[in-house]
Parts: structure tokens; sequence; C-alpha cells
């Protein structure tokens, strides 16, 4: 009898261990439930069960990932140790997986799982793949292939901190959440009319002063007149944003920090009059909007001024970007100045809007020299386009499509579809935002590409945006509600492939990730969940 129950248990051992991992059609299997969607998915029956602790083996150079991936998961309850042979999970580059830059080959079988990539960058991306699969299965993980890499190399999300500021622990927060999700840049605003938050240590005043208001408007800024009177502001130090950048490089984000210029500057101003048309005084501002006084064009200490706020911004940023601004510059005062017009005269240039393209190109000018560039909005079109500048077009794709034409790099954040300050459902029921109205499927709707530009125009399009102005958001709570799930809609949009696109079955996934979100206390928005069907 022992001997037959053996030779069955044997039998049953061998015919398991053949079932195991077999093909099957995708859909089939135990939940592979990823966002953003990877590029192809081969699901196979069985799984792998990741044993108490999991035991991950990892080169030493890939170390601080492990040590990421560790603390990922003690989030989801579990303890990691490493193990050099025989470990559940391995980490390992290979060079000769030819896949395109950040991609990533992850293989759970019988045997364990392994996560391979050409660079480490592709590794991590596998890494948040297979925590969701964790997050999701627990450790009883699905068998399958998940052969991935991004459509677009930049997948960026924004953050205003000069309308609200945000402590430094929330700024870490938001990166790591986009990097959870595949996000690889993000776009710091760091200065506004309402107040200025990078400490630039040659001009203090920019935190005595620029640095906080007096008063902020209470109410939508359309209908109001009313003011809380309270003081108001902050700013992050140098060693904050240094702390900040290596936060966000581990986790492969690049910062592109924006130093705005010549407009949205009032906070400067008040800081530093001498920099305005009429000398001031100037005040920060209180209320939300665009406001007429501006730098002074026509003065070479305004150049002065912002190329030695830019150097110490690229001592904090290494990376090559830096975000100009350029949008809604009022030429009110530079029409009335003299010193403006004597630049115009001076310059030959026809008008204000070329004496903001000679602005812009003089700091495009300096930057370059240093190995930077810069990226603007799409008004930085207007008067002539710097020569190496990136267009970032938000006042629809028009801007994005003529820069493409002019072959200048382009990232798309049009308003209808990546301004996550809008309202996600009706106004009525939702906290006051500024406007607008752009719910989770029309986020995910969005197509970078635009229709009427030739394959070879297409490839000046780098990749898109979400936009997270803060007028209406005092709190880190609020950012994420608005910001969450919308900002998954747009991870998908800038990393999975076009064709394998499906809003329901996206509907599903986010469902499913619910979990995750929950665990990570992520307050993020619930109408897609109360009313599944109702679109
Ligand atoms: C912008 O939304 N003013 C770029
Ligand atoms: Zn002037």
């Amino acid at each position: 009898m022992k001997a037959i129950y053996l030779i069955r248990i044997i039998a049953m051992g061998i015919s398991l261990f053949l079932y195991s991992c077999t093909s099957a059609p995708e859909n089939n299997a135990k939940n592979h439930t990823i966002i953003p969607l990877p590029v192809s998915i081969s699901t196979h029956s069985g799984i792998y069960h990741l044993k108490s602790p999991v035991t991950i083996s990892i080169p030493d150079a890939l170390q601080p990932i492990g040590n990421l991936f560790s603390n990922y998961t003690a989030q989801l309850g579990f303890k990691t140790k490493l193990k050099n042979k025989n470990a559940d999970i391995s980490f390992s580059l290979n060079p000769s997986i030819i896949l395109p830059d950040e991609g990533y080959i992850l293989t759970i079988n019988s045997t364990g799982v392994k996560l391979e990539a050409q660079t480490e960058a592709g590794l991590f991306y596998g890494m948040q793949t297979l925590l969701q699969l964790i997050a999701t299965n627990g450790k009883n993980l699905p068998c399958l292939e998940i052969t991935d890499f991004p459509r677009f190399a930049y997948r960026g999300l924004h953050l205003d901190v000069g309308r609200h500021f945000f402590p430094p622990d929330f700024i870490k927060r938001y990166i790591d959440l986009m990097a959870r999700f595949k996000f690889n840049r993000f776009h710091w605003h760091l200065t506004e009319d309402q107040g200025w938050r990078i400490e630039i240590k040659k001009y203090p005043k920019l935190q005595e002063v620029a640095a906080w208001r007096d008063s902020t408007i209470v109410g939508h800024a359309g209908n109001s007149n009313k003011y809380d009177g309270k003081r108001y502001g902050g700013f992050y130090t140098q060693d904050e944003i240094r702390d900040i950048v290596q936060y966000a490089a581990e986790r492969y984000i690049t910062i592109v920090p924006e130093i705005e210029m010549p407009g949205h500057s009032r906070a400067a101003l008040a800081a530093y009059p001498n920099l305005g048309c009429t000398g001031g005084p100037y005040t920060v501002a209180t209320t939300w909007g665009v406001f007429d006084d501006v730098y002074c064009a026509g003065k070479d200490e305004t150049f002065i001024f912002l190329q030695d706020v830019l150097d110490e911004v690229m001592n904090l940023f290494p990376g090559t970007y830096i975000h100009i601004g350029g949008d809604e510059c009022p030429k009110t005062r530079w029409k009335q100045c003299r010193l403006c017009q004597q630049r115009i005269k001076k310059e030959k240039l026809k008008d204000e809007h070329e004496l903001q393209s000679y602005f812009i190109q003089r700091i495009e000018k300096y930057l370059n020299s240093k190995g930077r560039r810069i990226i603007g909005w799409d008004e930085i079109l207007e008067g002539g386009l710097a020569p190496n500048a990136t267009v970032m077009s938000w006042r629809g794709e028009e801007g994005g499509i003529a820069a493409a034409k002019q072959q200048h790099q382009v990232i798309m954040t049009p308003g209808n579809w990546c301004y996550l300050d809008h309202y996600q459902a009706s106004a009525e029921t939702e906290p006051l935002a500024i406007g607008g109205f752009t719910p989770v499927e029309e986020v995910y709707s969005y197509e970078p590409l635009p229709d009427s530009l030739t394959e070879t125009e297409k490839k000046f399009i780098l990749g898109a945006q979400g936009n997270v102005w803060t007028e209406y958001m005092k709190t880190p709570e609020h950012v994420e509600y608005m910001v969450y799930p919308r900002a998954l809609a747009l991870a998908e949009v800038v990393w999975s492939p076009k064709e394998k696109k499906n809003y329901d079955d996206f509907l599903n996934r986010l469902q499913q990730l619910r979990p995750l979100l929950d665990r990570l206390k992520v307050n993020y928005a619930r109408h897609v969940f109360q009313q599944p069907t109702d679109k």
C-alpha cells in the first residue's frame, strides 16, 4: 500500500511539474494586474510560491535597488533576505537583452522569479511590475513572462509649489508614487507670483521676502474678494533640495526645476524691486491670476540676477533640462518702459513679442554654454523660438505641433487631457477647483502623437506630462485626490503600446490595484469605482 501511495505521489508530482508553467491564453491565469499595462505578457498555468523570508540575489553594484526592494516589500508585509544561490528572486543586468532603454524581462516559473534588464532603470521598472504582482497575489505568484519597455522617453508629472507650499516629505512621497507607475520626470514648479520656494544663497531676500505672502484669497479668484489675512509661505533649503534630488535619482526620476521668467515673477520683484520696469514697490501676490509686473527686459541687472540664480539651480539639479517658464507674460509694462523700448531699438526687434524671444534666447545661450538645455511653455514660440529650446505645449496641441514642424523637441501637456487641476466630476459634488472638466476617461483617451504630424515630425514628441497647479489645493491630501487615479491613466498613455489601450480593461485593473493604493494610503478619488458603468 505504502509503495503504491509513494508511486502515486511521485506520479502526481511529475504531472504537477509538467503542468506548472505550461502555456495558457492571456487572462486565463491568476491575477496579473499591472498599471501601466506591459508591452507583452504571456501567462502560464501554475504558481511560484515565495518563501519566508523572501530571498533575493542581486549583484553588489545594484544594492541600492535591492535595498529599495526590501523597503517596498516590507510595506507589503514581507521580509527579504539576501541569498546568492537559488534565491526566490534574482536581479541581473544582462547586456545581451536587446530592448529599448528602460526595458526589462520578468520571468516567473516553477524555479523562481528572474528579473533581467540591460539598464538599471529597466531593472527598477521590472521591480515595480513585480511589486504590483506581489501586492495583488501575495506570495503565490502566477507563472508568466513579461517583456516590457516604455512608449515615450519623457513621462512626467508636474507640481506647483508656488501657490501652495508642500513639505519635503510630501515631495518625496509624490516622487515615490510616480516611480511606482514608471514616470521618470518630475517637473518642479519652484517660483511663482505668490511665492519663491528655492533657497538662493546669493539673494537672501528671496527667502526673507519672496517666500512669504501676507494673505490669501478665500474662494474662487474669479468671484471672490475675501482674503484670509494670514501670512503664508515657506521654501526648500538647498540641503533639502539635494536630498530630494538624490531620493528621486534612486527612483530613476530626473527633476526638471522651473524658474519662471519673464512673467509670474511678482514674488521675486517684491524682494528685488530694481528688477521690475517701474522699480516698485511690489508685493508677493495674494490672489491667483496673471499680473502685469514682470522682470524688466531692458535692464542688464535682470539677466545678472537670473544667471546667478540659475548658477545655483544648476549646482543643485544635475539633469540636462532647466524649465524657464515663458508663459503668460503681459507686455503692458514693457510697452511703457524706457529701458525695454531702448532694448527693442538696439537689438532691432520688431515688438514686445520679439523682446520676450530675446529674453528667452539670452537665457538659453547662457544655459547652453553650461551644457544645459531649456524647456519653455508654448508662448516661447511667439517672436521666434530659441534655437535649441524644447516646447511644452499647454494651450492645446498647436504649439507642440508647430514646434515639431520646426524640428524642436516637444512635451505634450494640453489642458483638455493633462491638467489634473481641472474638475474630475461634476463641480457641485467636488471640492473647489480652478475649472475645466477632465475625468479619468478623458486623460486615458489622450494620444500624444497628433495625426497632423508626419512620422519624422512625430519623433520630436518626447512624451507627455500631467500638470498640477495648486491654487485650489492647500494640502497634500487634496493634491493626491486630484492626481490619483488620473495619473495612473496618464501613466498608461506614456508607457503602454497604443494598440493595447482599452479603458474598460484599465478600470478593471485599477479596481484590482486598489488594495495597493489603500496600503500606501493614497487619497485617490473614488468616482470611477462608485459608478464604474457611468461614463
Ligand atoms: C500654464 O498653465 N500657465 C503653463
Ligand atoms: Zn522694462
